[in-house]
């Protein structure tokens, strides 16, 4: 049997490729299109542009090579990963629990996760029907806001994203998926481009170009700097189990490094290329970079609405949106599925349908607190607000700094340095791991908890 061949009886990925479509295919998500855009809007552009990244380059990348390290060494779902290795470096099974952190966070976002991914499939709905040529920025805004207010309407699209998700999951991690991923982020990228090219030619371009890489340190407030973090750790999928999930099918010898800074490069060309479609728009029609997570879907119509065969290319720009939605919704649920799968003896397809049903529930709420924001209100945030503050802002960088500190300073050295091959840039990892992350991370999150 060759070699390649054994792999796959194995369940490892073929090949370094296929591992690095499926980290993207769980990294690149609305987390890029949607939230990344919002967020700079909300947070004044440039300057968090410029923290954000920051966070993935000195945090996020240790952290993500970290994580994926951990699952090529345990080969098990997240929680029994970091119990397996726990006990073989002779540490306490409370480290399992980190494990845990990880799968209610994944449980939690998805929940909130696929309302947005629904308004995603209402819109290849809204553009194909041709609903939206030649819309003007109010048009485009009453039509978001009949979406957002209506429970009815995304109570369907909500339903519809979890099913596919569940039938997804409930093969497997499967091949179908992984030639479709190969195919459809390219194009992606090139229907990114394409607005991109579309943005430059407008005539707010230049003011969208300044507010998205001029930093202005006055606009940046203090909770910036943790929404920024925590932005970081959720487009990266990070600090909750996901990439260690991919990392245990992951054949050993292929490059951690590489595939680590592959992924992660990708994921933030992406995101600020739609930073870069977007805000062009929002200065041209003299809209508010503020405005939240309607924001690419007030804007991008409009875009489309202009273009010739508009109505087509923003149907294709949303297929692929809902694409993007649903490789990282997998990875999102995969910990509790793997969990209950390995852990409770259920069979692969009730793993996943009792979790996509308990997530769908939770799901419910956040919708409520779209369609009727009043009353779904707690202290000063909604409870998706509360959802995303607390899964992205909190549960990812603690899940994140607990990751660094177990791969750093309960692994061994000569264990770690030999998973990674780094040669003499190894210390430079392990100086991040041990010190850089762990701090970094913490003292962000403790400025952004006591000033708020
Ligand atoms: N990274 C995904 C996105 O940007 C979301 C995600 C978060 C996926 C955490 C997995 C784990 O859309």
């Amino acid at each position: 049997m060759s070699e390649q061949e054994q792999r796959l009886i194995h369940g490892q990925w073929s090949s370094r490729m296929a591992f690095i479509l499926a980290a993207s295919g769980s990294a690149i998500g609305l987390g890029n299109i949607w939230k990344f855009p919002y967020l700079v809007g909300e947070n004044g552009g440039g300057a968090f542009v410029l923290i954000y990244m920051l966070c993935v380059v000195m945090l996020g990348v240790p952290i993500m090579m970290a994580e994926t390290l951990l699952g090529r060494k345990g080969r098990r779902s997240p929680v029994n990963t970091l119990l397996n290795l726990a006990r073989q470096a002779g540490a306490g099974r409370l480290w399992g629990q980190v494990g845990w952190l990880g799968v209610v966070a994944g449980f939690l976002i998805l929940s909130y996760y696929s309302v947005i991914a629904g308004w995603s499939l209402a819109y290849i709905f809204k553009m194909s029907s041709g609903f939206m040529n030649q819309v003007d920025a109010e048009k485009a805004r009453t039509a978001f806001l009949a979406l957002q207010g209506s429970p009815e309407l995304q109570f369907i699209w909500h339903s519809l994203f979890m099913i596919a998700t569940v039938s997804i999951v409930s093969r497997g991690v499967n091949r179908g998926l992984e030639a479709a991923t190969r195919y459809l982020m390219p194009l992606l990228f090139i229907m990114i481009l394409a607005l991109d090219l579309f943005a430059l030619g407008s005539e707010g371009a230049g003011q969208g170009l300044s507010f998205l890489f001029k930093p202005d340190f006055s606009r940046l407030s203090g909770e910036s700097l943790m929404i920024a973090l925590g932005q970081a750790f959720f487009s990266l999928g990070l600090g909750m189990g996901a990439i260690m999930m991919y990392g245990s099918y992951l054949p050993d010898g292929v490059s951690i490094t590489r595939a680590s800074l592959i992924v992660a490069g990708a994921d933030t060309l992406i995101a600020l290329l739609a930073g870069v479609a977007i805000f062009p728009i929002v200065f041209t029609h003299h809209l508010a970079p503020g405005m939240g997570p309607g924001l690419i879907f007030e804007t991008l119509p409009i875009a489309f609405g202009k273009m010739p065969a508009g109505h087509l290319f923003g149907t294709i720009f949303f297929v692929l949106v809902f694409f993007a939605a649903i490789t990282s919704a997998i990875a999102l649920i995969e910990p509790t599925v793997a969990w209950l799968y390995e852990n409770r003896g259920m069979s692969r397809e009730s793993a996943s349908l009792w979790s996509g049903l308990a997530c769908w529930l939770v799901g419910l709420g956040t919708i409520q607190s779209f369609s009727d924001p009043l009353h779904w209100r707690i202290g000063d945030k909604s409870l998706f607000e509360w959802l995303d503050f607390v899964t992205a802002e909190l549960m990812l960088p603690i899940g994140g700094i607990l990751i660094a500190v177990f791969a750093g300073w309960v692994l061994s050295a000569e264990t770690t340095a030999g998973e990674l091959a780094l040669g003499s840039r190894y210390r430079l990892w392990r100086f991040a791991i041990r010190y850089l992350a762990p701090l970094g991370v913490g003292l962000i999150l403790l400025r952004g908890v006591g000033g708020m």
